[in-house]
């Protein structure tokens, strides 16, 4: 059977898609060098899907379903072993590094991995004649938009050095469809990803203080920090907070799934948001977090944080009527399964035995 290869699979988004992908019947080849993440995820993976292969003596990665390398995208050899040693159908690319103040501190750290990873994964696609690739890009490229919600045909502006990666990383993909009719492409904008599969087995685990305003709450609600710091309570919004489009990272998998089924109907490019069509202030995130884990975020407001925007939601129209994709879950449930995640883990996957 054909595989779906899936670089930084061991990653948030990309363990729920590796979950969303078995689910689907789908068999999959997982590459990620571990920058960011734990292989443990891949090992819950395993156990939310039911597989126990084992892969050592009887099964051989060929006819395993979910195949895990060790592996840098920027390796060429080693990826190129593994486009030759696997019949790869489509790839699915979430391997990048991602976050925006670090991008900000180190720009050629973060051009270097994002734009030869991507590079050096379509190079091994057109030698071994994979036509089929879903990236993952962010709705950062619509920078601070003219107005919402954002279709995808808003003008694309960054404000980061992470944010210009996407953009950039963007164009590659976009281009080796152009040279080849036979090509397809899904540009994937997520908007803001949380929560965490309700099994509370996988889910977000930042390494050192989360930028991101969901993890952070988290910590609060768990008492590792004092309070959530909001920046800024002046901003043309109902309360003064910034607002954002949260979706459920099961949703966003499910996402995936629906681009791949696409994809494969059609070539060419396209790129879809992925939201759910709802803001949400900061206050109101804090307040549904409280609901969630029933006990009190404390709060104070500081300054601004240099390049937010006021507010950004998605027009989520394309996604609905061309991949047939909508979103399920709530603010609720997204909250309600973030902390469950963090309860059940409230180290990440340090230190757990699986
Ligand atoms: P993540 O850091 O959890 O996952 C990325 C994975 O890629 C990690 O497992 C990391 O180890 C791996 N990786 C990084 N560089 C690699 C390389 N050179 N070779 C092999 N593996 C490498 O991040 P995530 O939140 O799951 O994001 C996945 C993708 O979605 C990224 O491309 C990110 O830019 C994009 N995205 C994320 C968000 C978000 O808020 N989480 C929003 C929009 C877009
Ligand atoms: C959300 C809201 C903050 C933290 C970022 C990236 C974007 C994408 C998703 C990858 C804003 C406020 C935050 C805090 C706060 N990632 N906030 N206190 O900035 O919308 O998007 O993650 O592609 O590229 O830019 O998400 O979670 O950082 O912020 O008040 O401690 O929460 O001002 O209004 P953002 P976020």
């Amino acid at each position: 059977m054909h595989k779906i290869l899936v670089t930084g699979g061991a990653g948030f988004i990309g363990s729920h898609t590796c979950t969303a992908l078995l689910e689907n019947g789908y068999e999959i080849v997982v590459v990620d060098n571990l920058s960011n993440s734990s292989r443990k995820a891949l090992e819950r993976v395993r156990i939310i899907c039911g597989i126990n292969e084992d892969t050592g003596a009887s099964t051989s990665p060929a006819n395993s379903r979910l195949v895990f390398h060790e592996c840098d995208l920027l390796d060429q050899e080693a990826l190129a072993q593994i486009f030759a040693q696997y019949e790869i159908e489509a790839v699915i690319h979430f391997a990048a590094f991602k976050a925006v103040g670090e991008s900000v501190e180190k720009p050629l750290a973060y051009y270097r991995n994002n734009l030869q990873g991507t590079i050096n994964l379509c190079e091994q696609m057109a030698k071994h004649g994979v036509k089929k690739i879903v990236f993952s890009s962010s709705a950062t490229v619509y920078g601070v938009p003219d107005s919402v919600p954002i279709a995808e045909t808003a003008p694309l502006r960054c404000t980061n050095p992470y944010g210009w990666t996407k953009f950039m990383c963007e164009q590659i993909p976009r281009d080796f469809a152009n040279a080849d009719i036979a090509r397809s492409v899904a540009l994937l904008r997520y908007f803001n990803p949380i929560g965490a599969h309700p099994s509370g087995l996988i889910g977000e685990d930042p390494r050192g203080i989360p930028n991101n305003l969901l993890p952070y709450v988290l910590r609060v609600a768990a008492g590792q920090y004092p309070q959530v710091n909001i920046y800024g309570q002046d901003y043309p919004t109902p309360d003064g907070t910034g607002i954002r489009d949260y979706i459920h990272v099961v949703d966003l998998a499910a996402g995936h799934v629906s681009a791949l089924k696409y994809i494969d109907r059609h070539t060419g490019t396209e790129a879809f948001n992925l939201g759910t069509g709802n803001g949400y202030s900061v206050l109101e995130i804090i307040q549904a977090m409280e609901k969630a884990c029933g006990c009190p975020i404390p709060y104070q407001i500081t300054e601004r944080r240099p390049g937010d925007a006021a507010e950004g939601y998605a027009d989520n129209t394309l996604a609905r009527l061309k991949l047939g994709w909508i979103a399920q879950y709530g603010i609720d449930e997204m909250c309600r399964d973030a902390w469950n995640w963090q309860q059940k883990n409230p180290r990440g996957y340090e230190n757990a035995s699986v």
